[in-house]
């Protein structure tokens, strides 16, 4: 892969926005489309390639819009198809991508589909669902939202029968046995496409079929489906992307891939509270672990990386001792843990200290993959854990000091959900307008560190190879890509930490500081000598 062939995908970096938060036109307390429309050079400044946006379809919102009532409108909250189609056409004017959610796995039990599943036996929509006689069968399958489903049957009372839902008893799930059903995904997926998106985030994809004696996940008849979603992209629509949510191990992960002829491109899970772990123990050793963990995937396919999103922070691929932990060290309060994560933010989570937040994106960043952004931690938003849910990751969008931090100009208690208002994370001193006066704050660095990072597609493409593994408060990493190398330095402790490195191969070569520019040394013969300041990063081309 040449710098000139390499699809646009692949050295992306995303950006995930929520629209209710992002930004509120009319004032009626709830952000929307015209509102994220106004924002769009804001997006287009941090250097993003890419912008996800969480469902915005009708819903009666019981999981904030994954619950998708109809497939081919947008949310009354939110505006209307017009003003979609319009977003899509003002990110493309700007350079901007943009992709969507496509909840494929079930439906809100709102949808037509299965309001006419539920009451006639004889609809063609009855097959639609997973109906049963019995609550007994799939007992293998594991239950999700822990915190509030019991099964993953629920009675109906209209049909006299059960029906299967793995998220929220509100989500039935759909029967993809049914050709019917992928019949109508795939229209979905053409109204969306013929209106310009650019793709999809898949959302809950091991899920889609279900059989005895199985956890139900990852079975090889979901794949065919899934391939066969792709085939039918591949055949009309060019450039365009699927990204799988496949909350797996990277070798379960891997068939998602398929022979690049499923998912462009899949979501790491795991490598994302190690990147925690890593920095709370001041050691490298779980990012060694989970990335040997970690195998190779096709040529053109990526992997999507992050450290939050609009969920908990997943605690499902780690050990009972190592999620315990990981709640001990970052949710002390039991309000901060759900189900098996922690409903928290970035900034909160390493301490509202710049050094940490800098340094855990500029690990993330160090790593092969395509990095996402979460909306509001590119300025170090706080959380609200007293909120419902997830909801507490979900608040408006601090955009400067004035009333409703520039949000909306609805009354205060008119909002979707309070601002941010109290101690160190209040919108007075978080948000845009503040940072953007100041060189140095969270949000330029940020930027500086997304137009590094874009500027050298050796980040997301690279090999890579961890040096002076027995350093283990240090992750040093040396990318390379054809005839490059950068050498990734980063201190997880709050000390000085001086880094010995055997370099001969490269001895005589000058070490440029890519965040800087500035030389930093000329590479010895020998040892070369690095010092990296607490939590410090270095991130050197070796020129
Ligand atoms: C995914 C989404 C999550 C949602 C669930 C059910 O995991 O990220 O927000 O609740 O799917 O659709
Ligand atoms: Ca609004």
């Amino acid at each position: 892969m040449t710098q000139k062939n390499i699809p646009w995908y692949m050295n992306a970096v995303f950006y995930e926005v929520h629209i209710r938060a992002y930004c509120d036109s009319n004032n009626d307390g709830i952000g929307d489309i015209p509102g994220l429309i106004s924002k769009l050079d804001y997006i287009k400044n941090l250097g993003v390639d890419c912008i996800w946006i969480l469902p915005s379809y009708p819903s009666p919102l019981k999981d904030d819009g994954y619950d998708i009532a109809d497939y081919y409108g947008v949310h009354p909250d939110y505006g209307t198809l017009e003003d979609l189609q319009r977003l899509i056409n003002e990110a493309h004017q700007r350079g901007l991508r943009i992709i969507t959610d496509l909840v494929l796995n079930h439906t809100s039990d709102q949808h037509p589909w299965f309001q006419q599943s539920r009451s006639d036996p004889n609809s063609k929509y009855r097959d639609y669902y997973v109906w049963s006689e019995t609550d007994k069968k799939y007992q293998d399958a594991r239950i999700i939202f822990l915190d509030t489903e019991k099964s993953n049957w629920a009675f109906d009372e209209k049909a006299g029968l059960y029906f299967w839902h793995r998220f929220y008893t509100t989500q039935p799930d759909l029967n993809y046995d049914n050709p019917a059903v992928i019949e109508e995904m795939r229209q979905v997926m053409k109204f969306w496409l013929d209106m310009g998106i650019d793709g999809f985030r898949a959302d809950a994809v091991p899920y889609l079929i279900e059989r005895e004696g199985t956890n139900c996940e990852n079975l090889p008849e979901t794949h065919r489906i899934l391939k066969d979603f792709r085939s039918y992209l591949d055949k009309n629509y060019k450039g365009k992307i699927l990204l799988a949510e496949a909350n797996q191990w990277p070798q379960d992960v891997l068939p998602y891939f398929g022979d690049e002829d499923e998912f462009h491109m899949g979501f790491h899970f795991p490598v994302m509270p190690r990147i925690f772990m890593a920095l709370g123990k001041g050691d490298a050793s779980p990012i060694h672990w989970i990335m040997a963990q970690t195998p190779t995937i096709p040529d053109y396919t990526q992997w999507c990386i992050f450290l939050r999103n609009h969920d908990e922070l997943t605690l499902e691929m780690v050990t009972e001792e190592e999620r315990q932990w990981m709640w001990e060290q970052y949710a002390p309060d039991p309000r901060m843990r759900l189900n098996l994560g922690i409903r928290r933010r970035l900034a909160p989570l390493l301490d509202n200290d710049l050094r940490k937040i800098m340094l855990a994106n500029a690990l993330l960043f160090s790593l092969p993959g395509a990095p996402i952004v979460y909306y509001g931690d590119e300025i170090g938003m706080g959380d609200n854990i007293w909120l419902f849910d997830r909801n507490g990751v979900r608040t408006p969008m601090q955009w400067d000091e004035s009333d409703n931090a520039g949000f909306s100009s609805a009354e205060a208690d008119e909002l979707y959900a309070p601002v941010i208002d109290s101690n160190e994370f209040s919108y007075k001193t978080v948000n845009v307008a503040v940072q953007e006066k100041d060189p140095h704050s969270l949000l330029n660095q940020v930027r500086r560190l997304i137009e590094v990072r874009k500027a050298h597609p050796i980040f997301a493409l690279g090999e890579y190879e961890f040096l002076a593994k027995e350093h283990t408060q240090c992750l040093s990493i040396l990318r390379t890509h054809t005839n490059e190398q950068v050498l990734c330095l980063l201190n997880l402790t709050d000390m000085d930490q001086n880094l010995s490195l055997d370099l001969s191969k490269y001895a005589g070569k000058e070490l440029v500081d890519l965040m800087t520019g500035k030389s930093q040394g000329v590479i010895a013969e020998t040892t070369t000598f690095f010092q990296l300041d607490p939590f410090g990063f270095q991130w050197l081309f070796i020129k």
